[in-house]
Parts: structure tokens; C-alpha cells; sequence
């Protein structure tokens, strides 16, 4: 299969990359650090997580962050949503794109959200009909499509069932959620020719934490089979509180980099993504985890 000539890179970094720091990075860092990805050319931005601030204490404030960001046109804001009551928080915010999120395994599910798979999905039906009716669109994540921290190797039919459920309520894309970022290209691959049984491959999109340094690898693997859509976070923030050992998403300047040497579009200023990176490390009080970013500027 050709590799794909464009890719569309959504940028979990203010989400997934924030949501495990263990001190509370406050509101204006947070606001300033979207609006400096969305003078990047980034086309998605996964601002914020409309969950229980007991349990993820760093997302608590999501309605400040959505009210502080300037929105740019043509850029996309999804929110995590996993109920009705996060759907309406998210609402009265102003989101104008949601992300619902399933896994593919039943101890992960409980974890993360406390309840088993098909409960999970029976949540989100009144959250797809409620977005429907307020033209609110709706992307679906999938947890541990390689491995889970519980339950080890996952079959890829698995995944492949909850990708459809998922698809068949009306998420418009499901991401492949790689969570704890054990998995290897040769799997990696046969993912993605299974799911494609169920749900069109465009519609697909792989979402790699590099916990074993495999993520890279594991989008190109995913590029030869016609998969056009990564997620990724600046300076290679992030991990899941329900996911111990798992670290932070592939590096958005890192896949940048790489896609700009397959020749692949992706519309994304790599120099201004990297000032972003500094910017939050700097921030946070560390260096990036981006090699490229360290490569080229020490
Ligand atoms: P629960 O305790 O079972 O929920 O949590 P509940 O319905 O029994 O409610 C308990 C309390 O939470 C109540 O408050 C509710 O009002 C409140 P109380 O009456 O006790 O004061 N509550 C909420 N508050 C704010 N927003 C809400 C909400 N819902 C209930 N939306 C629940 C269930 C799903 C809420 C909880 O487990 C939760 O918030 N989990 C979130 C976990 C999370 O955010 N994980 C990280 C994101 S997923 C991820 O990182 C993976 C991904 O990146 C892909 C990959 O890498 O694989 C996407
Ligand atoms: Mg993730």
C-alpha cells in the first residue's frame, strides 16, 4: 500500500500530556499553551478532559480552560466526555467536538472509568444522541489495543468489536490507543488489517505511547497500511493515572519529522511546534522528550 501523502496530526498534549502531572499546572500555563499550538498549523488540539475531577484532579478545570483559549478557525477542540454529565459540562463550555473512550479490555475499563465495556458503551448512547441533536461531533478512543497493564497481550478481534460499536454510534474516528506502548510493528500492523474489517481504514487513527520506544516505528508500520491520522504530544508529554509505567505519548515534533522526511504533508510548522514544547518544559521544569527537539536545539 502507497504511504498516505497527508496526515492529520491531533495533538493530545493539553489532555493526555497533562493529565498525570502529579502538580497542578495552572489555567493561564494551560491556556497559553493551546494558544501557541494553534498558531502551529496543528488541526486538532485535545484541550481538556470533562471527567471526575476526583478522579483526574488535574483536568478540574476544564470550563476555565475552554472559556480562556482564543479559538482559531478551522481548528478543532475535542474534549474527553465518558458520560451525560461530562457531555453537558462540556456543552455549556462550548465544545464543538467530544471524544468518547472505550477499551479493549475489561480490567483497564474498570479502572479508568469503573464500569465493564458494555457499560461503558451503553453511557455513551445518550451522549451520541445528545451530540447529534446539537451538532456537537464525536470521535472514539480506544484503551490497550496492544496490551493492557492487567491483562497483557490483546486480541486484535477484540479491539476490532468495540471498534465497531463504536463506529456503528456514530464516532466519525476511532483511535487505536497503544496506552502503555508495548506494541511492535509487526502487531501493530495486523491491528489495523483487522479493525479495517469492521470500520474503513480512514477512519482509523493510531494513538502511540512510547513507553518501549516502539511508538515511530509503529505509525510507520501504520502509514504502509494506509492509516492517515496520529495522535501525538508536544515535548512527548503524558500517561495514564490508570495505566502504572506508562509514558508519554510519540513526540508531535518527533513524528513531524519523520513525516517531513517520508515526504507526507502534514500543514504544521516543526521550528514553532518545538518553541511550544520548550515553552511547557520549561514550564513543567524539564527538558522535552522529543529527540528532534534536543537534536536541534540542545
Ligand atoms: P464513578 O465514580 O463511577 O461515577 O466514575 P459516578 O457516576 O458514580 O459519579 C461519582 C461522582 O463523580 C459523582 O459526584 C458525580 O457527580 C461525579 P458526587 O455526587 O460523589 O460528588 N461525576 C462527574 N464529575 C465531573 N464530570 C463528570 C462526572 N461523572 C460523574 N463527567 C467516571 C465514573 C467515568 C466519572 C470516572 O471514572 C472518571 O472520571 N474517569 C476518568 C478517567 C480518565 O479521565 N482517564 C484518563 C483518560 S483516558 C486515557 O488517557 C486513554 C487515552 O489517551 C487513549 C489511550 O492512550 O489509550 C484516551
Ligand atoms: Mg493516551
Amino acid at each position: 500500500m502507497e504511504l498516505p501523502q497527508s496526515v492529520r496530526i491531533v495533538e493530545v498534549g493539553p489532555r493526555d500530556g497533562l493529565q498525570n502531572e502529579p502538580a497542578t499546572v495552572p489555567t493561564e500555563t494551560k491556556i497559553a499553551f493551546i494558544d501557541r499550538l494553534s498558531a502551529t498549523g496543528l488541526p486538532a488540539i485535545e484541550a481538556t478532559a470533562f471527567v471526575s475531577p476526583r478522579w483526574v484532579p488535574q483536568m478540574a478545570d476544564n470550563a476555565e480552560v475552554m472559556a480562556g483559549i482564543t479559538r482559531r478557525p478551522g481548528v478543532a477542540y475535542p474534549v474527553l466526555v465518558p458520560n451525560m454529565k461530562g457531555f453537558e459540562a462540556a456543552r455549556q463550555a462550548g465544545a464543538t467536538e467530544i471524544a468518547v473512550f472505550a477499551a479493549a479490555s475489561e480490567s483497564f475499563s474498570q479502572k479508568n472509568i469503573n464500569c465493564s465495556i458494555a457499560e461503558s458503551l451503553e453511557r455513551f448512547a445518550p451522549v451520541m444522541e445528545a451530540a447529534e441533536q446539537h451538532g456537537i461531533r464525536v470521535r472514539g478512543y480506544i484503551s490497550c489495543v496492544l496490551g493492557c497493564p492487567y491483562e497483557g497481550d490483546m486480541a486484535p478481534r477484540a479491539v476490532a468489536e468495540v471498534a465497531a460499536r463504536l463506529f456503528d454510534m456514530g464516532c466519525y474516528e476511532i483511535s487505536l490507543g497503544d496506552t502503555i506502548g508495548v506494541g511492535t510493528p509487526a502487531r501493530a500492523r495486523a491491528l489495523i488489517d483487522t479493525v479495517a474489517g469492521k470500520v474503513p481504514r480512514e477512519r482509523l487513527a493510531g494513538h502511540f505511547h512510547d513507553t518501549y520506544g516502539q511508538a515511530l516505528a509503529n505509525i510507520l508500520a501504520c502509514l504502509q497500511a494506509g492509516i492517515a491520522v496520529f495522535d501525538s504530544s508536544v515535548a512527548g508529554l503524558g500517561g495514564c493515572p490508570y495505566a502504572r509505567g506508562a509514558s508519554g505519548n510519540v513526540a508531535t515534533e518527533d513524528v513531524l519529522y519523520m513525516l517531513s522526511g517520508l515526504g507526507i504533508e502534514t500543514g504544521v510548522d516543526l521550528e514553532a511546534v518545538i518553541d511550544t514544547g520548550r515553552f511547557i518544559s520549561d514550564a513543567l521544569g524539564r527538558r522535552p522528550a522529543s529527540k528532534v527537539s534536543l537534536a536541534k536545539r540542545g
